[in-house]
């Protein structure tokens, strides 16, 4: 599959080594193409990986990765280019964190929106799918945590079909599965797991763990 992802950081290039090790083409998106230290890290991974604006990356992409900062998700799509997007699954990685009064963060929307909703509004013809926004990026591919061999990835969005697609994608990353929080509106909640996430790892110091959903 032809991979878009837009985005430079730690997730976007996370994400782009994930699909480029499962022979996957990727374009990854950022206002930097030169930068060296990008060009040299992508001629080091295994796969392919191409680098250029995030409307090459959006134009590239039969599916496309939004993992930019919170806020300029909106502002970064409109760049790529709506029109590039129509009809294709959106994973959405981003968080709405507001880190305006230090650490740990809060959310800049929430409980009655969130980003993912905002995202969707802004590109209506995309199939959002919020998903890998409650992991940290380490662990985002081959996720490993002692002791619990079965790590879901939850996801949110409006097309069934859509989070087919993740869940297979999760699956081919090492993930057992997904768990389905609902329409692109959970995205309220997966957001808000994101600060309560950053407390967490401060209580128990690691910031490599991750959400289990246990049960009997
Ligand atoms: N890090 C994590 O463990 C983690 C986990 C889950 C979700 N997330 C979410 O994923 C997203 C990316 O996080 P990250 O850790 O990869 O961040 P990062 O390493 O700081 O990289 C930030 C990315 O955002 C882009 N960006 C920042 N300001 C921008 C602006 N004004 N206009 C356009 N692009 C801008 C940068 O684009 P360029 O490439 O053009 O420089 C870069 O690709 C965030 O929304 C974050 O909350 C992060």
């Amino acid at each position: 599959m032809k991979v878009g992802i837009l985005g430079s950081g730690d997730v976007g290039k996370r994400l782009a080594g994930g699909f480029a090790s499962r022979g996957h083409e990727v374009s990854l998106g950022t206002r930097s193409p030169q930068n060296p230290e990008l060009v040299k890290w992508a001629a080091s991974v295994k796969g392919k990986v191409t680098i250029g604006s995030v409307a090459d990356a959006a134009r590239h992409g039969e599916l496309v990765v939004l993992a930019v900062h919170g806020d300029s998700a909106v502002a970064v799509l409109e760049a790529a280019g709506a029109a590039q997007l129509a009809g294709k699954v959106l994973i959405d990685v981003t968080n709405p964190l507001d880190f305006s009064k230090g650490m740990p963060p809060t959310l800049f929307v929430g409980t009655t929106d969130s980003l993912g909703e905002q995202i969707q509004r802004a590109v209506p013809s995309a199939k959002v799918v919020k998903a890998f926004n409650t992991v940290g990026s380490p662990q985002m591919v081959d996720p490993r945590v002692k002791g619990q061999p079965r790590l879901e990835l939850l996801i949110a969005g409006n097309d069934a079909g859509a989070k087919q697609k993740v869940t297979e994608i999760a699956k081919s990353f090492g993930w057992a599965g997904t768990l389905d929080a609902g329409g692109i509106e959970a995205s309220r909640w997966l957001e808000a797991m994101v600060p309560l996430w950053v407390r967490v790892g401060s209580a128990v110091q690691t910031f490599s763990h991750v959400w289990v959903v246990a049960r009997d």
